[in-house]
């Protein structure tokens, strides 16, 4: 039995769009389309949030699968994530519909500005009721640099020197309002108190903005800050920043390892670790036996995916285009050099797949989704041995758990391996707070003054 002090973090890993991490997803009888919908977003939320969920997040990406051939038409007619909502609208529905659980939306500091970033996370924070979080990302590739005008994505570490100013910039302008700022005096007329209330007048190498805001603090302070940085100088920026981390590692060796250089990163940072949690994003697959749950596994890795939707998708992470390679290429270091999108990606998935050589082949034939991340098959008591076995094993502070399929794999979780992880009481059994920060066990920051 776990003690009951440390309890582990759970998150949905959503996407607002026709298919999970599992590229054909949306081939399975059980999938939903519902996609195109509030309410299928709302039930998803609501799931969620009986199984006591910290946060449902989604990811996102600015352009369809282009790529792969210099065209579309591959990720179109085989379903390979070509529809991406916009998520500040998606995640307001399911503001409507819930109350406790915390609500994630990826914005690129790349290609948004910080105003625009900073009023729409601190307006969802007040309509959901502090329940905002942002994850903070550079954006991988070209594509997604021509759909906002630009011929070409900026270099990784000038990605991240212009989030950090997006950072400081954001952050500043959340302190713009102090708390108390609104006073609501009708009988004297005064509305808000201008002492407090102020201006920003951040001038950076990228960004100028003067401020204040135009959304009064909010109730968590600022929202949630939210990072998945993995190469050095992602791990200092996420270092600097994050307040929770999402990591893509497949082994749980990798996993320790990852985990200490992070929090002693955080250390340096003048941070406290503890306060930071890691969570690896895991797959689960669950069934009424192992068999069953290898099966089911079976399918939507082989069955689904069609190899060329793996390549799609492989060409959009990497911004690097693979259909002018035959399939028996060799994965060469020097081929790894020369992308500039994730990188660690193929090289995990080069030491996961193992041997002398691999191929173009291997890497479209290994799996249908390209992210890395431990996969927790079995029954239900199986899966939560294997999360503790995580979790008490100093591998990480809970999971992003990423769907075969929607809505049914998370109703399996939530079902099934939830009741069992609070019967360890490895994780809660009800919500005790009402803000993300108070699931997250996070501080509600102070305004700092950068004047
Ligand atoms: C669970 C998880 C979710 C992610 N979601 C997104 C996303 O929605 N959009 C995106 O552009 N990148 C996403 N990333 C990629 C990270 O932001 C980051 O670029 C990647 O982990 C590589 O780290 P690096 O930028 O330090 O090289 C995600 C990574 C992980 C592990």
């Amino acid at each position: 039995m776990a003690s009951a002090e440390r309890q582990m973090s759970l998150v949905g890993f959503m996407q607002a769009g026709s298919t999970t991490v599992y590229a054909g997803s949306w081939r399975h009888p059980a999938t939903e389309h519902g996609y195109l919908s509030a309410s299928y977003y709302q039930k998803l939320g609501r799931t969620l949030e009986e199984g006591c969920f910290d946060m449902m997040f989604f990811d996102d990406r600015l352009a369809m699968p282009g790529i792969y051939g210099g065209s579309v038409a591959d990720a179109v007619r085989l379903g390979a994530r070509p529809v991406k909502l916009d998520l500040s609208i998606v995640l307001g529905v399911v503001a409507a519909a819930t109350e406790h659980i915390g609500l994630g939306a990826t914005y690129s500091t790349t290609y948004y500005s910080p105003f625009h970033v900073a009023r729409t996370f601190a307006t969802l924070d007040h309509l959901s009721g502090g329940r905002a979080a942002w994850n903070v990302v550079t954006s991988v590739n070209d594509s997604e640099a021509q759909n906002y005008g630009v011929k070409m994505h900026l270099g990784h570490d000038e990605r991240y020197d212009r989030a950090d100013e997006f950072l400081e910039a954001t952050t500043g302008l959340w302190d713009t309002w102090e708390d108390g700022a609104l006073v609501h005096d009708r009988a004297g007329g005064v509305f808000a108190d201008p002492t407090k209330v102020h201006a920003l007048d951040y001038e950076g190498e990228w960004f100028s903005v003067r401020g204040p805001l135009t959304v009064p603090r909010s109730p968590q302070g600022r929202p949630v800050l939210l990072q998945a940085g993995s190469s050095g100088r992602g791990r200092d920026f996420a270092a600097r920043w994050a307040e929770l981390l999402f990591t893509g590692d497949p082994g749980i060796d990798v996993a320790r390892a990852h985990y200490k250089d992070q929090k002693e990163r955080i250390a340096e940072h003048g941070r406290d670790p503890a306060s930071v949690k890691m969570l690896p994003m895991a797959y689960t697959v669950v069934g009424e036996s192992h068999a069953h749950a290898e099966e089911r596994e079976q399918t939507f890795l082989n069955e689904l995916v069609d190899p060329l939707a793996s390549l799609t998708l492989l060409s959009e992470l990497m911004n690097y285009d693979f259909s002018g390679l035959a399939l028996d290429s060799p994965i060469t270091d020097e081929l790894i050099e020369s992308v500039s999108g994730i990188r660690g990606l193929v090289q995990n998935l080069r030491q996961h797949i193992g041997g002398e050589t691999v191929t173009l082949a291997d890497l479209a034939g290994h799996r249908a989704t390209l992210l890395q991340g431990p996969r927790f098959v079995g029954t239900a008591t199986e899966v939560a041995d294997q999360m503790q076995e995580w979790f008490e094993g100093d591998a990480c502070d809970g999971f992003v758990i990423a769907a075969t399929h929607t809505p049914g794999a998370y109703e399996d979780v939530v079902r099934l391996v939830v009741p069992e992880l609070q019967r360890r009481e490895l994780f809660r059994d009800r919500y005790t707070g009402h803000t993300l920060r108070e699931h997250l066990g996070l501080a509600r920051p102070q305004v700092v003054h950068h004047a």
